[in-house]
């Protein structure tokens, strides 16, 4: 067994990373004013930008990415009629208060979000990777220069940042204004993040109208777990991406292992971060994800496990994704939405299946 102290800080880097969670007795103030409290919905656009115009160029891709481009079509016109008609939000106010308590903190590299500032270690070049897969040719030292990305829930910066720093056009955003505050600052620390990294304070619906299908990539970074409303959050990540786009996410398993650690053991045993912080609930299997990503005109290409080392602070990847996952899907093309499925397309769906999660399971850190 660990001792006390070491299991503490232990367990609240492991939290920190899948919940960014405060040690024990740290409560949150109500300032809940300092979180984006703008009406998220707006009723006022009658464009519907995402419901694009049809094409009549047949693709033979695999049935599996044509049949989600075509529950895609059905799902953006679902998010147009949710986001006019009902005030839905991915936005859990109550549950962002301890963002706000500790938006400080976010550069503390041995802090309460180390897990998270070695998590890049992994994410940024599983980003990175999968993003060149796309592109010809790209230039050394700025590898991503010409793409614009989204990290949404950015919180302090952390992955924002160092995709800045590959080139890439950066906007993060998230619904807590210290972070963003935070963010602003630890940016103006490297000169070269001045002109590609950009941050602003609003969720993901704020900007959905304006942001039609404008990213190479979204980021959701440890966020889908916080969400209320992940359907409708991962609807708004499709809309904001360019046909072709790619969404990264990584987030924590529903399953019994992390209903152990991160909930009984953290929350009431071992009181490692307050009662409540996490709700197990909104944790999203991988199957179920995929199945929300498919459903809106995402093909999932790479689902693979990550695992974390509290003794050495270090994550690495693995096929066991009973905890902490990442997920990579692409956005269907225009005319993929309109092609209809041919049913020789059977065993290619079969054949990328096997492909996609075998390219999984070999990623290496
Ligand atoms: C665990 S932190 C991750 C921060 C950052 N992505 C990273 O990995 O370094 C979760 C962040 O998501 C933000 N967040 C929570 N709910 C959100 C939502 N519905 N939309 C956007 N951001 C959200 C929080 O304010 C917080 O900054």
């Amino acid at each position: 067994m660990w001792p006390g102290v070491t299991l503490r800080s232990a367990g609240a880097r492991l939290l920190g990373a899948t919940g960014c969670r405060g040690s024990r007795g740290r409560s949150a103030p109500a300032a809940a004013s300092a979180v984006y409290s703008e009406n998220q919905i707006s009723r006022t656009s009658h464009n519907k930008p995402w419901i694009d115009s049809a094409c009549g160029s047949m693709y033979f891709r695999p049935s599996r990415m044509t049949s989600a481009c075509l529950k895609g079509v059905r799902a953006h016109r679902l998010l147009w009629t949710r986001l006019h008609s009902a005030s839905r939000s991915s936005v859990d106010r109550e549950g962002l208060k301890v963002f706000l308590a500790l938006a400080h903190k976010w550069w503390d590299e041995q802090g309460v979000y180390a897990p998270l500032h070695s998590m890049n270690a992994l994410r940024v070049p599983f980003i990175r990777d999968n993003l060149l897969k796309a592109v010809a040719s790209h230039q050394p030292g700025i590898p991503l220069s010409g793409m614009k990305i989204l990290d949404v829930g950015c919180g302090g910066g952390l992955l924002s940042e160092p995709l800045g720093r590959l080139g890439a056009s950066v906007l993060g955003i998230d619904p807590v204004e210290e972070n963003i505050k935070t963010a602003q600052h630890h940016r103006t620390f490297d000169p070269v993040l001045d002109q590609r990294v950009e941050y602003r304070v609003c969720s993901l619906e704020g900007i959905v109208q304006e942001s039609a299908e404008t990213f190479d990539a979204v980021v959701a970074s440890e966020v889908v777990e916080h969400v209320p409303d992940l359907e409708t959050f991962i609807q708004c990540c499709c809309q904001v991406l360019k046909p072709g786009g790619s969404l990264f996410i990584t987030t924590i398993n529903r399953t019994q292992l992390s209903y152990a650690l991160g909930i009984v053991f953290a929350e009431q045993i071992a009181h490692i971060v307050p009662k409540g912080t996490h709700t197990w609930e909104k944790f999203v299997s991988p199957e179920k994800l995929e199945s929300i990503l498919e459903s809106n005109g995402l093909s999932a290409q790479t689902i693979v496990g990550m695992l974390y080392n509290p003794f050495s602070g270090r994550w690495r990847w693995t096929e066991n994704t009973s905890l902490n996952y990442a997920a990579h899907a692409v956005k269907c093309k225009a005319q993929e939405r309109e092609a209809p499925v041919p049913s020789a397309c059977k065993g290619e769906e079969a054949g990328a299946r096997a492909e996609a999660s075998a390219s999984g399971a070999v990623l290496e850190s």
